[in-house]
């Protein structure tokens, strides 16, 4: 049965159109689903004692340095479990919400989600799919000012997803009544 991480980035946990587009897809899909609310549930910014951890190599991280990363290893282990990926995601201002910015920095770890080889940079999150909903106001999904889109393509493929499937929430639902 497919696995489905179904993320939401949206401030607006009542009439948000990425909420309801993200909800559309992954009922369509079906499966077992993990699910994420990063405005419910706002996960910390990355500090300096975060990143120092996730370059100590694992057998030299102390008790410190391993709860520095718990957070940011059950986000990962999430992913990993995951055959597909549902994100939410509105454009704030021509980009991610930092809420989904967060997230991209915990889930972004060397020798883990990535790794440099002698060819370049190396994805390890292969065999997935993702697909974006993405609800804007003026910006047009997809054109050269949709950073959010760009920036998360370019993110994904990097940690090694490399389907990505980006559509308009507002092509998938009707705006709900504000
Ligand atoms: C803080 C903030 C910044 C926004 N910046 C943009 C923007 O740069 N471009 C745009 O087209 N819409 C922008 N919007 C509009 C939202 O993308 C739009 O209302 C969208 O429907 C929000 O998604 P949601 O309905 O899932 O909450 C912004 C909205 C907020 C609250």
């Amino acid at each position: 049965m497919t696995h489905i991480l179904h993320i939401d980035a949206s401030a607006n946990t009542t009439t948000s159109i990425s909420r309801a587009a993200s909800a559309k897809l992954v009922a369509d899909l079906g499966g077992t689903v993990t699910y994420r609310d990063l405005a419910e549930t706002p996960l910390p910014q990355i500090d300096g004692a975060w990143a120092d951890a996730r370059l100590t190599d694992p057998d030299a991280r102390s008790a410190e340095d391993a709860a520095h990363l718990t957070l940011s290893d059950e986000i990962v282990a999430e992913a990993v479990a995951a055959d597909v990926i549902v994100i939410g995601a509105p454009i704030y201002n021509f980009a991610a919400p930092a809420s989904l910015k967060a997230w991209m920095d915990l889930i972004a770890r060397p020798r883990v989600t990535f790794r440099y080889t002698e060819n370049g940079p190396e994805g390890l999150l292969t065999g997935k799919k993702a697909i974006i909903a993405v609800a804007s106001g003026g910006v047009p999904v997809g054109s050269e000012m949709d950073f959010l889109s760009s920036h998360l393509r370019v993110f994904l493929g990097f940690i090694g997803i490399t389907d990505v499937e980006f559509v308009a929430a507002k092509d998938i639902v009707p705006p709900l009544a504000a």
